[in-house]
């Protein structure tokens, strides 16, 4: 594996899994090797526009293609736990869209899976990796604006019950929190770790999902100040301020190209640094760096990580009564 190029297959061919293979495209080390829809046709059309030798009209086909090494599930969130742990099975590394699952219990089996069958298994937080990103939580723990004590973050936008239909689905895990709330916990989990009180309320849909639910995470010291909604729209900046000063990460943080760092309440820097692609290339050279080092799971975004911010995404579905069974 050391100097061959890293095999993938990917499953579940809608909007994210064409935006990922655009990016994987871009990175050196990496082919597309198979990509599995449900429908040929579809399987076939994807293969061609990405360079895939090859198309297969079952998921499972593709978890039982020797070839693939690591298989990137696109698929609805209320399948990601199911489809992860027979790709595990099969001995296959695996990186799965966010959210890693509809509950906390579901997020335990895959990563028992992945230290069971010894396959490397991440989350595809992508943000976690992006430039911007990874700069600013280093400058953080540098201290640079001080002890961190308020953040504000928010992912919103319209979305339309026609056009966007998997997000008003309540059978396919719909609704703002699992979709687009997990970015905003994300980021003040990443800064500030697991907080001590968590205080959430949503307005719903008729059919019971959330349409956009404010949270609040209280920590010792700092609060965070959250939002997500399918049915409004904000700046989408994300402000992180400290005892020293703040950072505000260009719109849309969750894929800044950049952030200005401000020193008592004065601008002092902007910084620029664009994405690779479209920002999905970081997480797959992470991916790929881990195999390479016979890693189960990214120190950036550990299995840990990823059942800390499942735990506390539970403990808000709980508090806005949000069930998917
Ligand atoms: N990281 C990001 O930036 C990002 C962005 C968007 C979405 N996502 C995540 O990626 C996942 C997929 O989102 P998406 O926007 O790509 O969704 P999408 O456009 O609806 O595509 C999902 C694909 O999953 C497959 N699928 C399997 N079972 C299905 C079912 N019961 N109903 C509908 N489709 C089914 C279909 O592929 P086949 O027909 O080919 O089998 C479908 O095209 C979600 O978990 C979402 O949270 C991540």
């Amino acid at each position: 594996m050391k100097n061959q190029k890293i095999k993938w297959g990917i499953i579940g061919l809608g909007n994210i899994a064409n935006q990922f293979a655009t990016d994987l495209l871009l990175v050196e080390d990496a082919v597309l090797t198979a990509a599995a829809s449900r429908d040929i046709a579809k399987a076939e059309e994807f293969a061609q526009q990405y360079n895939a030798a090859k198309a297969y009209n079952s998921y499972e086909s593709l978890f039982a293609d020797a070839e693939v090494d690591i298989v990137y599930i696109a698929t609805p969130h209320d399948s990601h736990a199911e489809l992860s742990i027979k790709a595990l099975e099969n001995g296959k590394h695996v990186l799965c869209e966010k959210p890693i699952a509809l509950s906390h219990k579901d997020a335990e089996r895959m990563f028992e899976a992945s230290r069971k069958h010894n396959t490397f298994f991440m989350e595809a937080f992508w943000t976690r990796f992006i430039p911007s990103v990874q700069d600013v939580l280093e400058k953080i723990n540098n201290g640079i604006i001080g002890n961190v004590n308020y953040i504000k973050a928010d992912f919103a936008f319209h979305g339309s019950e026609t056009e966007n239909k998997r997000l008003f689905d309540k059978e396919l895990g719909g609704g703002a929190l699992f979709d687009i709330g997990v970015y905003p916990l994300f980021l003040s989990y990443v800064l500030l770790g697991n907080p001590k009180e968590i205080i959430a309320k949503a307005i719903k849909h008729k059919n019971d999902i959330d349409l956009q639910t404010s949270m609040i995470l209280q920590y010792e010291s700092a609060q965070s100040v959250l939002h997500a909604s399918i049915v409004s729209e904000s700046d989408m900046k994300a402000v992180i301020g400290g005892t020293k000063g703040r950072i505000e990460l260009n719109a849309p943080w969750f894929v800044a190209d950049g952030y200005s760092l401000f020193i008592n309440e004065e601008k002092e820097a902007v910084i620029s640094l664009p994405t690779l692609g479209k920002g999905y290339s970081h997480e797959i050279i992470e991916c790929q760096n881990c195999i390479r080092n016979n890693q189960i799971e990214s120190k950036l975004w550990s299995h840990q990580n990823s059942l800390d911010l499942s735990k506390i995404v539970e403990e808000i579905k709980t508090q806005i009564g949000l069930s998917f069974v």
